[in-house]
């Protein structure tokens, strides 16, 4: 049994192997060949923070595949109100299911979920930590778009302190000899437990004009207001980049913009019908994606 808290818990063929799945499975995914693979299987997912596509598309990608979910989104419906411990919540939801994809404000939620689950733990994010799902299916939609992912020039944009989505992309392109960018104010950039262990080439920024015509992937994230210990700080940020056509002009033709979405006001709306805009495809890649994740963690070859 594995345990997929962080983007680490997966290694290069593993991450391989699953982007071909999430191919193979699209027609599952929209609806167009049915399958019964996790037939009897149940998936919880506990979502103690806000979520529309992390939590609807495992729910998606677990019923294409036959399999049923239970769970809550709002965890003040369980006894989590009461003053129950996450990890005798966890300990409890194990005995009901076959796989638990958790979302939690906290750091380290997850590990210590895995660490007293009897069942697969998913990290469907915690807090500005890891967001290992939200990769994979951020990797598929790059080899999808561009045709590949080694060599690929990435700028990641916004919140990189608190996004975690960027973190766990971060570690995970360092093994596809990909350069990236950072582009960040200085009080959001990435944090240095990230850095440090980069092999791959990097730079910060604090302006994407200065290397936006340079790149084949632009990867920009929310600011993620409610993790700021400071609102003032958070004010003093907001709306620091937004994406729009006039910028884009500089950009190469082949270009592509991804974003984990939520977006509030990062990319203007009028980017949306270009060619650059990769973001809603990214979002269904969802689907495809966890089904393939689903499917090697509790599929019957299991
Ligand atoms: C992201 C998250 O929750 O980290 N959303 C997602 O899962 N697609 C990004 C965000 O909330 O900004």
């Amino acid at each position: 049994m594995k345990h997929i808290v962080s983007i680490e818990d997966l290694d290069k063929k593993s991450i391989m192997d699953i982007l071909k799945r999430s191919k193979e499975l699209l027609p599952i995914a929209k609806g167009k060949k049915q399958s019964k693979a996790l037939d009897g299987k149940i998936l919880a997912t506990c979502f103690f923070e806000p979520s529309t596509r992390t939590r609807l598309s495992f729910e998606s990608a677990m019923q294409r595949l036959g399999g049923t979910c239970i769970g809550f989104a709002e965890p003040s419906t369980t006894s989590h109100l009461k003053g129950e411990t996450l990890s005798d919540a966890i300990k409890m939801v194990a005995g009901y299911s076959d796989a638990i994809v958790l979302r939690h404000p906290r750091e380290g939620s997850a590990k210590l979920a895995s660490e007293v689950s009897k069942v697969p733990i998913i990290n469907g994010g915690d807090g500005a930590g890891q967001h290992p799902t939200q990769t994979l299916l951020d990797l598929f939609t790059i080899k999808e778009e561009v045709g590949k992912i080694e060599g690929l020039k990435v700028g990641m944009l916004g919140d990189l302190r608190y996004g975690r989505t960027v973190h766990s992309l971060s570690q995970a392109l360092d093994r596809f000899n990909t350069r990236l960018f950072f582009i960040s104010p200085d009080i959001l950039a990435m944090p240095e437990y990230v850095t440090d262990e980069l092999k791959m080439k990097w730079s910060a920024h604090n302006k994407i004009d200065e290397i936006l015509n340079d790149l084949d992937v632009l990867y920009v994230t929310r600011i993620q207001k409610e993790r700021f210990p400071d609102i003032e700080e958070y004010r003093s940020v907001a709306g620091a980049y937004k994406i729009s056509t006039d910028l884009l002009r500089n950009a190469k033709s082949t270009l592509k913009i991804l974003h984990p979405l939520p977006r509030v006001n990062e990319i203007s709306t009028n980017v949306d019908k270009t060619k650059h805009a990769a973001y809603f495809r990214q979002a269904f890649n969802g689907v495809p994606v966890r089904m393939a994740l689903l499917e090697k963690l509790i599929g019957r070859s299991k």
